[in-house]
């Protein structure tokens, strides 16, 4: 195992508690003994202790070891953990990681080496933490076309802005409370950038349509400007803001792939997604509409998905686990060319006209309004108003940044504009 954080701690306790109940289960199959711990600091205060004799600063003596049959790669990363992936798909040893990034960004180079060695890399840890939602597109789902994901895949994310809404923290703080509780990225910047949740929906959509998503076409958006304002203007106007995922097949085979802060009618069942859970709703031509739901970070949730790749790890003979691809290429559908309608939120100079200045911009570009709403102080009706959402129509999101480059123009702008989707699914 390399890596003894949050995930490998998890690993070593899981596997005293109920080391034997998965052997008994397994039926004898799958005895698992953790032989060398790989780490960076030799002398660091852990979580839980191990026999020194186990631990190691060094990733390739892991490969080597003839004892060694599995990997655990735990440490995370793009750079030693690529290394480690790498040779022990040379030594024909599986691996099972719970790294999102790695499979998204070099997944290419390490599926194919996997093909090559007839060894496989199993990943259940590395989307939604502990629900099996690789299982259930790879296996349970196995025989229906996908037509969409929608997915709250970072726990962190969902964490924050349910801590913004319900307790009004400000947003470093309830990212200090998601980082204690072990929830983020050891480079939180991921979790908040989108990244993190880019990185999965890129692992899902490569699974449901059978071509490795190159994550340089991905638009990715993450919650770092989401602000308390338009979180309260969301829910007057009868909406949740969501860290969302989105894989949309259309009908010509092309796919739309997008994460971004969205506002999600308060009706829809992932509104109600809190905290550090995660959902994915899948909709594939025959099961319909099916909803994964469960804990998407920390300690023993992630431990519960990577046993779960291990036992499998131990009982499979199948050489070709992993990633298969099975179309030669895919088109993703530029972001430019997708459509929803949205939530447009202008810092304004208040003076007669604003309004209309900006609509009669939004009406050259054919750019509906389907409503407006700025709040006033019921004490106070002529004050100024500084804040104006327009709910816009339909169009595609070319056609919208075209508009709103526009309307910056204007001299009652005092801010850039702030814009969420409203997505309906
Ligand atoms: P973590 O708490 O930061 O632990 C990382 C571990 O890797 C540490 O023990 C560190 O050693 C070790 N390490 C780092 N670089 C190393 C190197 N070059 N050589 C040897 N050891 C090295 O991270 P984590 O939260 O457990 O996450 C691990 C992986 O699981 C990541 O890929 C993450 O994305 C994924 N994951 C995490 C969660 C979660 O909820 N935390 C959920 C799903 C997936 P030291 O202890 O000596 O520093
Ligand atoms: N940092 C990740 C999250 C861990 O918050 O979802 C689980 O992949």
């Amino acid at each position: 195992m390399a890596g003894f954080g949050t995930v490998g701690s998890g690993v070593w306790k899981l596997l005293k508690e109920n080391g034997d109940l998965i052997t008994s289960r397994s039926h004898g199959t799958a005895r698992l003994e953790i032989r060398r711990i790989a780490v960076r600091d030799l002398e660091k205060k852990r979580e839980v202790e191990a026999p020194t004799n186990l631990l190691t600063t060094d990733c390739a003596s892991l490969v080597d070891d003839p004892s060694v049959d599995l990997i655990l790669e735990l440490i995370g990363g793009t750079g030693a953990a690529f290394e480690l992936v790498a040779s022990a798909l040379r030594a024909g040893k599986p691996v099972i990681t719970g790294n999102k990034a790695l499979l998204a960004e070099r997944g290419q180079e390490l599926f194919a080496l996997a093909r090559k060695h007839h060894t496989p890399i199993y990943f259940e840890a590395a989307v939604a933490g502990g629900i099996p939602i690789i299982k259930g597109i790879q296996e349970s789902l196995i025989g229906n076309r996908i037509r969409s994901i929608a997915g709250i895949i970072n726990g962190t994310s969902n964490y924050i802005l349910q801590r913004m809404t319900e307790a009004g923290l400000g947003y470093s703080e309830a990212l200090q409370e998601a980082k204690k509780l072990g929830y983020a990225e050891a480079d939180e910047s991921l979790d908040v950038n989108g990244w993190d949740a880019a990185h999965k929906a890129i692992l899902l959509g490569s699974l449901a349509h059978g071509f490795l998503i190159d994550h340089r076409q991905v638009y990715v958006r993450g919650i770092e400007k989401v602000t308390p304002l338009d979180i309260r203007f969301a829910s007057e106007l009868g909406y949740v803001v969501k860290l969302l995922s989105l894989v949309i097949a259309r009908e010509n085979g092309s796919i739309e792939i997008r994460t971004q802060p969205s506002f999600l009618s308060k009706k829809n069942i992932l509104a109600s997604v809190h905290g550090v859970f995660n959902a994915v709703a899948v909709k594939g031509d025959f099961v319909g509409q099916s909803l994964f739901y469960g804990p998407g970070a920390g300690q023993g949730p992630t431990a519960s998905a990577v046993i779960s790749d291990l036992v499998e790890a131990a009982r499979s003979s199948h050489p070709d686990r992993g990633f298969l691809p099975h179309r030669i290429d895919g088109e993703l559908v530029p972001i430019d060319d997708t459509s929803t309608s949205y939530y447009v939120r202008f810092s304004v100079t208040d003076r007669p006209g604003v309004i209309a200045d900006i609509a009669t911009v939004l009406a050259r570009h054919q750019i509906g309004i389907s409503g407006t709403h700025s709040p006033v102080d019921p004490d106070h009706p002529d004050a100024d108003f500084v804040d104006m959402v327009f709910l816009l129509h339909t169009c595609p999101f070319g056609v919208l940044k075209t508009a709103l480059a526009e309307v910056e123009q204007l001299d009652c702008l005092t801010g850039r504009p702030v814009v969420f989707r409203i997505e309906t699914l």
